[in-house]
């Protein structure tokens, strides 16, 4: 439960003036609208879903489900029978009814400082419109599937809310992912046309993404499964581009921009090579050419509010990555509030959120909460720490950026070149902070409040995952007294519980497993082609709730504090990988017989990923054969996978029933002589060899 009363102790406060205008002025008003929003989710929502535009109004219960396994399928259906289309509300709306037209929708900010762009919400309309007549003439129809695997560029918010208008379903991929992770989320989710682009730079990194999007297809092809369509944004090259009315990319600007100053002049003089883009015509189409001539008038498809929007994937504990299911209103009105009331928005703010879109934060909190509240953001390309560590600040006071939005582990970054960097840049436009991706430490905490943020912006400590849609657990910026690194209460229509081991309720102050006991509008509703997988991982080892996967604290004063996963997964940069993926790519090296992978902490990363191996009879471990299995991981799922420490162990701690005993592990990865219990293992002689050899001991 709530507590009726904020505590006035050991916390932090919004400063006076931001709660005069706030949304949520107080923690009794926050309250007031809990309750509300618990007991009549109807009313409270069908506040919000008023200024949205709906074809046909819906007829059954606002939000009918069941969360429990045993009494029959589980299910979730919010506003059955409405019709609406997403992309309509999120662009036509903004320009038709509240004439937001020459409102800025993007200030789009490139790799290289001095590339930049704006673009108006008619003018991203525009483009919708087009693009989304490209992909009718390729065929796409509402139910379709398409992958899109881009940069950040204003062009991956057109693909994907082309999808949305014609009621295609989007499944990006991060284009960090490797080809054979972007082949196994093609095929997974059945797309029929991907797009993607000549490629990018990250930093001085030259990232050839359609040279890698063509071995996806080819791996695609070897297993069977073909796209014979693929839609290539020409980002950095030139060709076609200057010839093309209309394009949202002018020409070479990408590869040799025009830069001012002196700094980056030198930087660029070392001329940028182009990325190599291959061209097979009978499969590969210009982006420009295609857009050049496409008409600006498409009707929206108007879809029910639980058909399907996108599919996003999301680690899993088995190693094979899961399809969230995310659909039409429910989604639309969850991240819609959520960012108007978690950031505070009003018309003015100029919001910044350096995720990228290829992530949950992505979707959520850069293309549609943000643009169904019609507001302005940067869009940004680049790195925190390119060319120089004093980037973010200084496109946060070029832009005059008030709400920012970033991961722990970007502060934790950053923090390590201390303060000067971020007091040479103004920041005084700023005024409310967030942070996503993993629990936050208090010292990082601190130095984003204090130095950042100069203890005038309040920080929202937002926790939620790709399946809840959007925040779950979340301060409200001038409500909710901060305690340092707790996300502190329930959004609106969210009810937390802490299980124990047995599956029962907690009260007050008790740590456990973080579960929800009723939907909301944002979460997903199935694993896409497998809703039983849906309905063991989350709804099977406690009936009647939705289980997180994260370990939970709550308070004396009811603040809940995220303690981390406690099941097999890992959260490297705010990113989840699954420890039996990164070890079921490991074994398939031929040098490999076993792997176990733990987390081990990581001073900004948050967790390392920390592999033991077991090697085939007669191999020996040498550099040679770390370099080449940290190259396997990365080319089977991508870079952020890349393993950390690896070390070669003979045996590894097992259970009698032969269970590779993590626990264990994770204390020698750790170097923690304190084993716990180990009456279970089958063979103790192991550890003190593994002891021995850790990684670490000889550097
Ligand atoms: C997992 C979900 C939600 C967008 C980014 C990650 C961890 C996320 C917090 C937070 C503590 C957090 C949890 C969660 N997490 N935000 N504020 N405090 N932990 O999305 O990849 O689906 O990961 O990230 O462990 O379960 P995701």
């Amino acid at each position: 439960m709530i507590p009726d009363k904020a505590p006035g102790e050991d916390v932090l406060h919004a400063p006076e003036d931001l709660k005069k205008e706030a949304h949520i002025p107080s923690f009794e008003k926050y309250k007031e609208l809990y309750i509300k929003s618990v007991e009549s989710p109807e009313e409270f929502w069908g506040d919000i879903a008023k200024d949205f535009f709906w074809k046909t109004k819906y007829t059954g219960k606002f939000l009918d489900y069941n969360f429990d396994v045993t009494k029959g399928e589980i299910f979730v259906k919010c506003m059955e029978g409405a019709t609406t289309n997403i992309c309509y509300n999120v662009l036509d709306r903004n320009v038709h009814e509240r004439k937001l037209g020459d409102k800025v929708v993007f200030y789009w900010e490139g790799n290289e400082p001095g590339d930049e762009k704006t673009v108006t919400y008619r003018e991203l309309l525009q483009q919708v419109c087009k693009f989304a007549n490209v992909l009718k003439s390729q065929g796409v129809k509402k139910g379709d599937h398409v992958s899109i695997y881009m940069p950040m560029v204003v062009e991956l918010v057109v693909a994907m809310l082309a999808c949305a208008r014609i009621g295609a379903v989007h499944s990006i991929v991060f284009a960090g992912f490797s080809a054979e992770s972007l082949c196994e989320r093609i095929m997974d989710s059945q797309c029929c046309l991907l797009i993607t682009a000549d490629g990018f730079y990250r930093g001085d990194k030259l990232i050839s993404l359609k040279l890698i999007a063509d071995e996806a297809l080819q791996k695609c092809r070897d297993k069977s499964f073909s796209v014979e369509k693929c839609i290539v944004l020409k980002h950095l090259t030139k060709e076609d581009e200057a010839t093309i009315p209309g394009s949202l990319s002018p020409p070479a600007k990408r590869a040799c921009p025009d830069l001012q100053q002196e700094k980056q002049k030198e930087r660029i003089k070392k001329v940028r090579p182009s990325p190599q883009v291959p061209w097979n015509p009978e499969v590969d189409m210009c982006w420009h050419s295609l857009i050049g001539g496409a008409s600006e008038e498409c009707e929206p498809v108007w879809c029910e509010s639980e058909d399907p929007l996108f599919i996003l994937y999301t680690s899993g504990s088995t190693g094979k990555p899961k399809g969230v299911l995310h659909t039409v209103s429910g989604y639309m009105l969850y991240t819609a509030a959520t960012f108007k009331l978690v950031f505070d928005y009003h018309p003015d703010d100029v919001y910044w959120c350096t995720a990228d879109i290829g992530w949950i934060t992505g979707h959520s909190y850069i293309t549609y909460g943000p643009l169904a509240n019609g507001a302005t953001s940067v869009l940004f390309e680049g790195l925190p720490t390119y060319p120089d560590v004093s980037r973010m600040w200084e496109i946060v006071d070029k832009y005059h950026v008030s709400k920012f939005y970033t991961a722990p582990t970007a502060i934790r970054l950053l923090m390590k070149y201390g303060s000067e960097p971020v007091l040479k840049c103004k920041r005084d436009s700023l005024k409310i902070l967030g942070t996503v991706g993993e629990p936050i430490n208090p010292e990082a905490w601190q130095w984003y409040y204090s130095v950042v943020g100069e203890k005038r912006c309040p920080v929202v400590d937002t926790f939620w995952q790709t399946e809840t849609g959007g925040h779950v657990l979340t301060p409200l910026p001038a409500a909710t007294p901060m305690k340092p690194g707790s996300a502190t209460f329930p959004f609106f229509g969210v009810v937390p519980a802490i299980l124990n081991e047995s599956g029962e309720e907690l009260e007050g102050p008790s740590e456990g497993y973080l579960v929800f006991k009723q939907p909301w509008p944002g979460v997903m509703r199935t694993v896409y082609g497998n809703h039983l997988r849906f309905e063991t991982t989350y709804f099977k080892k406690f009936p009647g709730y939705y289980i997180t996967g994260d370990g939970c604290r709550r308070d004396k004063d009811g603040y809940y504090w995220i303690t981390g996963r406690i099941d097999d997964m890992l959260n490297v940069s705010g990113h989840l990988l699954s420890t039996a993926e990164v070890e079921s790519a490991l074994v398939e090296h031929e040098a490999v017989a076993e792997a176990a992978v733990v987390g081990r902490p990581h001073p900004v990363k948050g967790e390392s990923l920390y592999c033991f191996v077991t090697l085939n009879d007669g191999i020996s471990y040498d550099q040679k054969l770390e370099a080449e299995l940290k190259k396997q991981v990365r080319e089977k799922i991508g870079a952020i996978a890349t393993p950390d420490y690896i070390q070669s162990a003979p045996g590894l701690p097992k259970t009698r029933s032969g269970k590779i005993m993590r626990r264990v592990l994770r204390k020698i990865a750790c170097n923690e002589r304190d084993l716990g219990d180990v009456s279970t293992l089958a063979d103790s002689s192991v550890i003190d060899e593994l002891f021995e050899n850790r990684c670490g001991n000889q550097r």
